[in-house]
């Protein structure tokens, strides 16, 4: 806690806010007793300046553009690490020794298996359906299979087992939410494969025509889960909080994490992305029509792929992704006409005025989709794809917030209502 006080006055009263310093500097007025002290609430709806709790995950630089998790460097990890090695270190804390990364991987291969029983809810499911909606479910229904377990009970660590279930099993739910998209038989995980190398081919393989691993194609993979792996309190890992601060089991939690996760405002984007450029193509590439569309103050169109809550120079996570597409193209040779149209779209955005005064730039699904479709995953997959990512940051900020013991979250509101009326008689209504 600063020595410094804010100073708010109401009428003849002042009060002295406490202002609390984070570990990085920035500041905050710490009005925990407002309501206590002055009988006032504050309203600050979308949470445009309201911090919901203290973090010791992810930081954040809107301004600078950084990114860092666990204090490193979210360029170093891309480049270094393996989506799993990323994993532990949010869960944990600290980067993984080399025992405890090989004991991390063998934990993600023994609970890839999903229950037997659980296998039969994919059969009951229509055809086409959405394979993000088939993951919230699934997710939850974990809990009657494997009931979660806390430090007490197990000795081994409970919520760290349980946390190494969700992983992997969530990869397996993710794959076989896929093949039973298109109607295809499941493929089970392999004992044999790596995080990413599974999933893929639980994705691809198929009977008489078996999945070959390409390394260009798990590298893309495991850079675009470490880059979507946290992202502090946005809309989903705040769902997930305060699903959680009920008292919630973890895959409730996660579950309901995965929902939030699916508008287009927010993990949904990276498909709506692709939409968009396929759009602009069959368009004969109008892109001045999408632009005015999106500038247009009557038309709720906008731009997918541009423009952050926190981000407002550029988004970090954007600029990696930008890099690593030109490089999976080249290497696999892939000719995608929608790269060439989002490349386009990305220069006259940044030349145009309504977009430079706003602040919009590329965010991390503009170029995420792309490289998605160049690995070979299907567009209604992207947000599977971003969950699966975000998993660790979900499950890291929900172990947090029990640890912090947060009370359960509970906003309050400014009632613009009718005040109290007098009740009429159905009979004497009129
Ligand atoms: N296209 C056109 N105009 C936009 C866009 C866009 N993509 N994004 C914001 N604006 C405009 C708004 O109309 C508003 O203009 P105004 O000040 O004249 O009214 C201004 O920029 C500020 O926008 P807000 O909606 O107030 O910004 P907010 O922080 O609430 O929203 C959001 C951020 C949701 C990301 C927004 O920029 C957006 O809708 N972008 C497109 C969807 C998208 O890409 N989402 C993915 C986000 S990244 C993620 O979740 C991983």
């Amino acid at each position: 806690m600063s020595e410094e006080f804010a100073r708010l006055t109401i009428g003849d009263t002042t009060y002295k806010l406490p202002i609390i310093e984070a570990s990085t500097g920035e500041r905050a007025v710490d009005i925990r007793n407002l309501l206590k002290e002055t009988g006032l609430i504050t309203l600050d709806s979308g949470y445009m300046n309201t911090g919901a709790c203290t973090s010791s995950i992810t930081y954040l630089d809107g301004k600078e553009g950084i990114l860092n998790y666990r204090g490193y460097r979210i360029e170093d990890l891309a480049e270094n690490c393996s989506f799993t090695e990323v994993a532990y270190l949010i869960l944990h804390g600290d980067l993984p020794t080399f025992e405890a990364l090989k004991s991390f991987r063998q934990d993600m291969r023994r609970f890839a298996l999903l229950h037997e029983d659980m296998i039969h809810f994919f059969d009951s499911y229509p055809p086409n359906a959405s394979p993000m909606s088939i993951l919230s479910t699934t997710v939850n229904a974990l809990h009657n299979y494997y009931p979660e377990m806390n430090e007490s009970e197990d000795p081994y660590g409970g919520y760290t087992v349980t946390a190494a279930r969700l992983l992997a099993k969530t990869r397996t739910i993710a794959a076989f939410s896929y093949k039973k998209s298109i109607g295809h038989p499941l493929v089970y995980p392999s004992p044999r494969m790596n995080y990413c190398e599974n999933f893929l081919n639980m994705m691809f393989d198929r009977p008489n025509l078996p999945y070959k691993i390409i390394p260009e194609a798990v590298s893309a993979l495991n850079k675009l889960l470490i880059l979507h792996a946290d992202h502090e309190q946005n809309c989903s890992t705040s769902t997930v909080r305060l699903v959680g601060s009920s008292g919630a089991n973890l895959y409730a939690s996660i579950s309901s994490g995965v929902s939030a996760l699916w508008g287009p405002l927010h993990g949904g984007a990276n498909q709506a992305v692709i939409e968009m450029l396929e759009n602009i193509y069959a368009d004969n590439k109008d892109f001045e029509k999408y632009i005015s569309k999106a500038k247009d103050k009557n038309d709720p169109y906008r731009l997918t792929g541009f423009g952050h809550r926190v981000y407002k120079t550029f988004d970090p996570r954007a600029k990696i992704i930008k890099n690593a597409c030109d490089d999976i193209f080249e290497i696999l040779d892939i000719n995608d006409p929608l790269l060439d149209i989002a490349k386009e779209l990305e220069e006259r955005v940044s030349n145009d005025q309504y977009f430079i005064e706003r602040n919009l730039y590329p965010n991390v699904d503009f170029y995420s989709g792309i490289i998605y479709r160049a690995i070979g995953i299907p567009t209604n997959m992207f947000p599977v794809m971003f969950a699966l990512g975000r998993l660790p940051g979900w499950i890291a900020q929900w172990t947090e917030m029990k640890e912090d013991r947060t009370r359960i979250g509970r906003p309050r509101q400014l009632y613009i209502g009718h005040p109290q009326r007098e009740f009429i008689a159905i009979k004497d209504r009129g």
